[in-house]
C-alpha cells in the first residue's frame, strides 16, 4: 500500500493506492458517511460497501448535472446528513465529479472521500480537488474546487472495467509519463502488454506514477494560473475531436497528443526521433494517432473552448518525453496546424455543437 498526500491552501488530500476497497470504513467516523454511487458500480460491488446510506445515481456522462446533485441534497437531508457528514463516492469520474460538487456546497462544505473505481478515476479524476457539472451541453461549466480527505485506489476492482474504459485510463497515464515522468513513459514502452491487460503491477505502477505527478502538479498551482496547463497536454484538440466526431476521451485525446507531438517537431522543439515515441507508444496501447475530421469544424470547437483568452490558446507542446511547455498560441497559427494535419470530412465526422470543455 501506497499513501501520497497533497497539501494545497484549500485542504489536505490523502491518496491511498493499493488499499483494500473495505478500508473504506476505517476512514470515516462510525455513523458519518453517506455513500454515492451509479447504478452500475452499486449492482457489481454493494456487498463491498460500509455500513451506511446509499445514493444511487444513474451511470453516463448525461446524469453529471445540477438536476443530479439536487437529488443528492434531497437525499442527504432525509437521511439526516449534516456538515459532519463525510459523503463518499464510490464509481468513476461521473461519482466524483457530482459528489465532490455535493459535499462542496451542501451546507457550504461536509467532508469527502472517493473509492475510485474506473482506471481513469484512479490516475486522474479523483486527484486534484476539481469537480463539475454539466450544463446545457456545456461541459464542466459550473463547478468547485474541493480536495477529497481521502481518496482510496483498489486495483482489484478494475477487473471489471469494459475494455474502452480501460482505453480511457490509458491515454491519461500516457499523458502523464509524456509531460512528467520519462520512467514512466519507457515502462510502458517495455511492458505495453502488461498495462493493457491490466496486470496488478502495471496497475499500481500506473496509478502510483500519476497521482504522484498530479499531486505534484496540483500542490504547485491548485487553481491552474500556470503550471497546471500541461495537464492539457493533448486535450485542445482532444475536446475538439471528442465534439466532432463519435471518439471516446481517450482516443481523442490520443490522437490530440499524436498531433501535438508531430507540431512540436515542426516548431523545432523536440527531435524527430524523440517525439515519434509518443505515437509508437499510442499504437501499441491499442490506441489511435490519427482520425477523420472536418478541420473547420475543429477549428470552430477549439475556438469556443473555455480555456481559450482573446485570440489566443494555450498550447502544451514536449521538448522531450518527461518534459512539457506551454506556449501561448494565436488561433490562426492553430488554424494552419489543424488545417494541414486534417483531412476533408470522413466518416467520423458529423456531430459539431457549441460545448466548451472546461475540465
Ligand atoms: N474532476 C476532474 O479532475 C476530472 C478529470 C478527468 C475526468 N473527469 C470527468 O470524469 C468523467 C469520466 O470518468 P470515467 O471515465 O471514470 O467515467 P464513468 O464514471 O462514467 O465510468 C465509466 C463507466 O464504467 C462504469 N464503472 C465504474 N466503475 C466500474 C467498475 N469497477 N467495473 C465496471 N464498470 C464500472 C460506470 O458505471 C460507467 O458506466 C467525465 O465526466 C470527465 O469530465 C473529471
Ligand atoms: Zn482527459
Amino acid at each position: 500500500m501506497q499513501k501520497i498526500q497533497i497539501q494545497t491552501a484549500a485542504g489536505k488530500s490523502k491518496i491511498l493506492i493499493g488499499e483494500d476497497f473495505q478500508q473504506v470504513g476505517e476512514m470515516v467516523p462510525a455513523g458519518r458517511a453517506v455513500i454515492v454511487t451509479d447504478d452500475n458500480v452499486a449492482a457489481l460491488y454493494a456487498d463491498r460497501f460500509p455500513q451506511a446510506p446509499v445514493i444511487r445515481i444513474g451511470s453516463g456522462e448525461e446524469n453529471k448535472t445540477l438536476g443530479t446533485v439536487r437529488k443528492i441534497y434531497e437525499a442527504l437531508i432525509e437521511s439526516g446528513a449534516d456538515r459532519s457528514s463525510t459523503i463518499v463516492g464510490i464509481g468513476g469520474g461521473i461519482v466524483c465529479d457530482v459528489a465532490g460538487f455535493a459535499a462542496a456546497t451542501f451546507m457550504r462544505g461536509a467532508g469527502l472521500g472517493f473509492v475510485a473505481t474506473t482506471l481513469l478515476a484512479q490516475v486522474d479524476a479523483s486527484v486534484g480537488g476539481k469537480n463539475g457539472v454539466n450544463l446545457r451541453g456545456y461541459k464542466n461549466i459550473v463547478g468547485t474546487f474541493r480536495q477529497p480527505d481521502f481518496v482510496l485506489c483498489d486495483p482489484s476492482v478494475l477487473s471489471t472495467l469494459p475494455a474502452k474504459e480501460v482505453t480511457n485510463g490509458l491515454a491519461e497515464v500516457v499523458k502523464h509519463g509524456a509531460i512528467g515522468d520519462r520512467d514512466l513513459f519507457a515502462y510502458l514502452e517495455t511492458y505495453p502488454d502488461a498495462a493493457r491487460s491490466l496486470e496488478k503491477g502495471a496497475v499500481e505502477r500506473m496509478v502510483s506514477a500519476s497521482v504522484t505527478l498530479k499531486a505534484g502538479v496540483v500542490r504547485r498551482d491548485e487553481k491552474e494560473a500556470g503550471e497546471r496547463r500541461v495537464l492539457n497536454f493533448g486535450h485542445t484538440l482532444g475536446h475538439a475531436l471528442e465534439k466532432v466526431t463519435r471518439m471516446s476521451h481517450g482516443e481523442a485525446v490520443s490522437v490530440g497528443m499524436a498531433a501535438a507531438s508531430e507540431w512540436a517537431v515542426e516548431r523545432g522543439l523536440i527531435p524527430e526521433e524523440e517525439a515519434r515515441r509518443l505515437p509508437r507508444l499510442l499504437e501499441r496501447l491499442g490506441l489511435p494517432v490519427r482520425a477523420k475530421a472536418d478541420p473547420r469544424a475543429l477549428m470552430d470547437a477549439i475556438a469556443k473552448d473555455k480555456k481559450r483568452e482573446g485570440n489566443r490558446i494555450h498550447f502544451v507542446f514536449l521538448r522531450r518525453i518527461g518534459e512539457a511547455v506551454v506556449e501561448p498560441m494565436d488561433l490562426a497559427d492553430a488554424e494552419e496546424m489543424v488545417q494541414s494535419a486534417f483531412s476533408a470530412p470522413g466518416s467520423g465526422g458529423g456531430r459539431s455543437r457549441p460545448n466548451p470543455d472546461i475540465s
